[in-house]
C-alpha cells in the first residue's frame, strides 16, 4: 500500500511569535508547493496564529505540541482540543519529553488521542524507549505497551486518521540517532505489529509511521529507504529551514513519490 511521506518539525519551546512566522515564512517559500509528502509545523502554542498566518495559501499543516484531554474548565494553564480544532491539523501527543518531564502516562496519552480525534485534529501519537530500557533490551516490551495503550478502545476508523512517530529516547537531541534498519524493525514489527492486532492488517497497512531522533539532511534518507518508515519528526534540524527543507526534499527522493 502506498503511503504518501509525512514530515513534521517539532520547534520545542523555541521561537517567539514573531520568530517563528519568520521561519515559517521563510520555509514556505523556498519548500515551495510540494504535493509528494505531507508537511507540518508545530510550534509552540502562542506562535500558532503568526505561523497560521505565516503559511496561509500554502498547503503545510499546523500543528500543536500538546493538548488536555478535556474540553473546557479549571484547568489553569491547559489547552483544548476544541480551542486547537478547524485551524490547527495536528497535535503531537505523548512526546517523551512530556513523558519525562511533564508526567506523561499512557493512560494520559490515550485520553488525548481521543480527544484530538473528537474534535477532528490528526493526532501524531509518540512511542519510544528510554536509554535504560534499550540497554536492558526491553524495547519491543516498551513500544508494545505504549502502543497498546495509546489506541485501547479507538475503533480501527480512528486508528486510521492517526500517524505514529517512533522516536527512541536515547536519540532525541543526542545526534545519536538509531540506525534505519533498527528503526524499521520496531516500527514494522512491534508498532504496525501492535496496530495490526488491534485493528487488522489493513489499517496497520495503510497508517503513517514515522521515524524521530536526531535527524538530519544527512541520515534522513538511510530512514526512508527503508519499507516501514513513512517520514520523519524532526526536532532541532527542523529549526534551520534550510536543514528541513533538504529533509523534507530528501525524504520525498527516497520513497520514489
Ligand atoms: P531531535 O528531536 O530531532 O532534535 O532529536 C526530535 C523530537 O524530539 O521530536
Amino acid at each position: 500500500m502506498k503511503r504518501i511521506p509525512v514530515l513534521a518539525g517539532n520547534w520545542k519551546m523555541n521561537k517567539t511569535p514573531t520568530e517563528a512566522a519568520d521561519l515559517a515564512k521563510t520555509f514556505a517559500a523556498s519548500l515551495g508547493d510540494v504535493t509528494a509528502a505531507e508537511v507540518v509545523l508545530c510550534p509552540p502554542f502562542v506562535a500558532l496564529l503568526t505561523v497560521q498566518a505565516a503559511i496561509k495559501g500554502t498547503r503545510l499543516g499546523l500543528g500543536a505540541q500538546n493538548l488536555h484531554w478535556e474540553k473546557s474548565g479549571a484547568y489553569t494553564g491547559e489547552i483544548s482540543a476544541p480551542m486547537l480544532a478547524g485551524w490547527c491539523t495536528h497535535v503531537i501527543i505523548g512526546h517523551s519529553e512530556r513523558r519525562q518531564y511533564f508526567g506523561e502516562t499512557d493512560e494520559t496519552v490515550n485520553k488525548k488521542v481521543k480527544a484530538a480525534l473528537a474534535s477532528g485534529l490528526t493526532p501524531i501519537v509518540c512511542v519510544g524507549e528510554t536509554l535504560t530500557q534499550y540497554e536492558a533490551g526491553e524495547t519491543a516490551e516498551v513500544v508494545k505497551r505504549q502502543t497498546w495503550a495509546a489506541y485501547t478502545d479507538l475503533s480501527a476508523a480512528d486508528a486510521a486518521r492517526t500517524v505514529i512517530a517512533y522516536e527512541p529516547v536515547w536519540a532525541i537531541g543526542t545526534g545519536k540517532a538509531a540506525t534505519g534498519a533498527g528503526a524499521n524493525s520496531v516500527i514494522g514489527i512491534q508498532i504496525r505489529g501492535t496496530i495490526g492486532a488491534l485493528f487488522g492488517s489493513g489499517t496497520a497497512e495503510g497508517l503513517r509511521i514515522r521515524y524521530g531522533g536526531s535527524v538530519t539532511p544527512a541520515n534522513i534518507t538511510e530512514f526512508m529507504i527503508q519499507p516501514d518508515i513513512d517520514g520523519g519528526l524532526v526536532g532541532g534540524a527542523s529549526l534551520k529551514s534550510a536543514d528541513f527543507e533538504a529533509i523534507v526534499q530528501s525524504a520525498i527522493k527516497a520513497k520514489g513519490s
